[in-house]
């Protein structure tokens, strides 16, 4: 895929008001947790580090900030901690000015956000969780905050489940009045997108030194203690990538262009095909799907919204949907796959049938025929 740093460093800022406030706060991302949903993807590569429409996820967030009008971000690094560092080193590349800190043992998303305040530069941050995609106006936000004179603000936004996310419910001010991480019962459906922007004082009045959770510990606490805690709502589009069916969901809504990222304008289709993979006459690939590098896909293969690793091969009459397909994997003649991962370099044999979350391990080898869901062959 003919990706170049240029694609970050040409985007524009879309909001001036807004840009003019980014240009003094500080880009905090959260990317130190161990992203167990999306295993065994996760095994090796930290989740902000996969790739969603043939570029590492975190990338796409970094191109948003930068448009945005952000230039200084902090990463806020524990699980494969490495890694980052290896690809975005000091983020000149990119156009951008990138600090790593490092937590041996992962201190919580609260811990992680104080951990970083001796490398702020200014005296508001913009902390963002390092797994969701959104469309976000992310200057509107900081707008918010300043109008509302704010010592926090909250990216906010409705959704049809909110079990899964923190329930974040506001006053006609647009004031929080509670913050309810996970609940089976919610009283909105306002949900935590997983963006804020924090005061430094209040920042570094998280407790130092001991895993804190800034959804469990810190929001309510600041609600305890009558701090200014507003909500920004808005409805673009926004998506946490932390599970198998978000990611691939995710991966194909960006190469479709109904997610929107800076680093992929003008190149959206039905999907993304590295210019080194091949894909025989008579296979469709379609649903927003990526074929990664040197990649094979066969006559008769049909892929559907998925995500195809590098070095991939998937045989004749194959078919493949919702899924994701790691490294090196091969998927054999006639096989059925939707809704699954493999990892990376196994093998599901010819006509073997995986479905509804099944995940096979890196290595993994299943012989011809040998898994199905029914007796007819
Ligand atoms: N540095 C660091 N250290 N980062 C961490 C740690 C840690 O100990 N723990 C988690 N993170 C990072 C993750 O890498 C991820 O980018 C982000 O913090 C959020 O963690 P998730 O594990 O993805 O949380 P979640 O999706 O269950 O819930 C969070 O996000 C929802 C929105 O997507 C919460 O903030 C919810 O309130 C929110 O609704
Ligand atoms: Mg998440």
């Amino acid at each position: 895929m003919a990706y170049s740093a240029a694609h970050l460093t040409q985007a524009a800022p879309v909001n001036e008001e807004g840009a003019a406030l980014a240009a003094e706060t500080d880009a905090v991302i959260l990317v130190g947790g161990k992203g167990t949903r999306l295993r065994p993807l996760t095994n090796n590569v930290p989740k902000p580090m996969l790739p969603a429409a043939g570029l590492p996820f975190l990338q796409h967030l970094l191109g948003r900030i930068k448009a945005a009008g952000m230039q200084h971000v902090v990463l806020g690094t524990s699980f494969k901690a490495e890694v980052f560092e290896r690809y975005f080193g000091d983020g000149s590349d990119w156009g951008l000015e990138i600090e790593y800190v490092v937590e041996d043992e992962p201190l919580g998303t609260g811990g992680a956000i104080r951990n970083v305040h001796d490398h702020l530069r200014f005296d508001r941050a913009m902390i963002f969780n390092g797994d969701v995609l959104g469309g976000t106006d992310l200057g509107a936000i900081l707008q918010t905050h300043v109008s509302q004179n704010a010592d926090v603000t909250l990216h906010l936004l409705r959704v049809p489940d909110p079990r899964a996310f923190g329930c974040v419910p506001t006053d006609q001010e647009g004031r929080v009045t509670a913050f309810l991480e996970k609940t089976e019962d919610p009283p909105t459906d306002q949900i935590n997108a997983g963006s804020y922007v924090f005061n430094r004082d209040v920042l570094e009045a998280i407790p130092a030194g001991r895993p804190v959770s800034v959804e469990r510990e810190v929001f309510p606490e600041l609600l305890e203690t009558g701090k200014r805690v507003f909500g920004h709502v808005d409805q673009a589009y926004w998506r946490d990538m932390g599970t198998p069916a978000d990611f691939v969901r995710g991966s194909s809504d960006l190469v479709r262009g109904i997610a929107p990222s800076p680093l992929l304008e003008g190149m959206h289709g039905e999907a993304l095909v590295d210019s080194s993979a091949s894909v025989a006459d008579g296979a469709l690939v379609l649903g927003g799907t990526v074929v990664g590098r040197g990649a094979e896909i066969r006559g008769g293969a049909r892929v559907d919204t998925s995500v195809i690793f590098d070095g991939v091969h998937i045989e004749a009459g194959a078919t493949v949907e919702r899924c994701v397909i790691a490294a090196g994997a091969r998927i054999g003649a006639r096989a059925h796959l939707t809704d699954c991962v493999v990892g990376e370099g196994a093998v599901v044999g010819a006509r073997c049938e995986l479905r509804d979350g099944a995940r096979v391990w890196p290595g993994v080898e299943i012989p011809d025929g040998g898994l199905r869901f029914s007796s007819d062959v």
